[in-house]
């Protein structure tokens, strides 16, 4: 395994990669890595030559500067389970100053209205602080196949976007949610929840998946209003949205059609962590 710090040096070793033919497969990640980032690490390596893991806690990216400061860092740790990994393996963990030439601004894009949805709505400018970091990583590193989880599904469509509408050629493989064993989607912001509220967390998978139930017979406002009725009793977590959409433009559902696919997307607090998660409906 490989570290890098400075894109000129990483840059370097791509060229070198590139020159022999091999194909790269990237997983961008802002760290406090876990079993799930792990799944795409492994996918990447499932059909690449070499595999490049980018760490970064992106400043642009975040709307509220508490979050941000609590994010966890945990470079030691997470370059450990990389390296138990293969040894044909890149990390790269710029600085702020490598990465955004002392300007840590977001640019400002447009996703066809993919970003006014859901996350896009109670996080402000989240989706351009995305967009601009994951375009930078993309030219610096130039992959084959990058990989995202559907953990963050919007986020996934978006890159998706990104990719189309700046002709940026990468194909973006979309992993399935890795869930711990009592359902709770793993999450970085995990390690932050206190005892009561991990215990409490996995009734958002749990609600999620009898909502699922529900869709099959009933409609997404009866569905809707029972996933708020079970938070509205919930003593430990604080129900955000629940909101049932059309999985390619995110709109909410207004009438189901056989001709769509649909996925039920969920953001909640428990204590100060905002914990997200969503599951296909067809
Ligand atoms: P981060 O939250 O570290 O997640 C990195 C990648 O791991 C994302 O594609 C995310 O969807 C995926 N992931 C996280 N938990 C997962 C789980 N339980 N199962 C499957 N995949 C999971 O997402 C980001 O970082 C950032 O926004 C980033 C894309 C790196 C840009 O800064």
């Amino acid at each position: 395994m490989k570290i890098f710090t400075e894109k000129t040096q990483i840059q370097k070793a791509i060229q070198q990669i590139k020159a022999k033919d091999l194909s790269v497969g990237f997983v961008p990640t802002m760290g406090a890595l876990h079993q799930g980032h792990l799944s795409l690490v492994q996918e990447a390596f499932n059909n690449n030559d070499v595999v490049v893991v980018s760490i970064f806690v992106n400043p642009t990216q975040f709307d509220n500067e508490d979050d941000l400061e609590k994010y966890p860092r945990t470079l030691e740790a997470d370059t450990k389970l990389l390296a138990a990994f293969r040894e044909n393996l890149i990390v790269y963990a710029p600085s702020i100053q490598d990465i955004y030439d002392g300007d840590a601004k977001a640019e400002h894009f447009s996703f066809d209205g993919l970003e006014f949805e859901m996350e896009g709505k109670f996080r402000t400018g989240h989706f351009n602080g995305v967009g601009t970091i994951v375009k930078r990583l993309f030219e610096i590193i130039t992959p084959d196949n990058a990989y995202f989880g559907k953990k963050d599904y919007q986020q996934l469509m978006i890159i998706k976007k990104l990719v189309e509408k700046h002709h940026i050629p990468v194909t973006i493989i979309g992993c399935d949610i890795y869930r711990e064993p009592d359902g709770l989607a793993m999450s970085s912001r995990n390690t932050r929840l206190k005892e009561d509220y991990k215990k409490a967390a996995p009734f958002i998978y749990k609600t999620l998946k009898t909502a699922k139930k529900k869709f099959g017979t009933k409609s997404a406002n009866t569905v809707k209003e029972w996933v708020e009725k079970e938070f509205a009793n919930h003593k430990l977590l604080n129900l955000e949205y629940f909101i049932i959409a059309d999985d390619q433009t995110l709109k909410p559902v207004k009438r189901k059609s056989k001709k769509k696919t649909y996925r039920a997307f969920i953001a909640v607090f428990a204590d100060d962590i905002r914990l997200i998660d969503n599951i296909a409906l067809n």
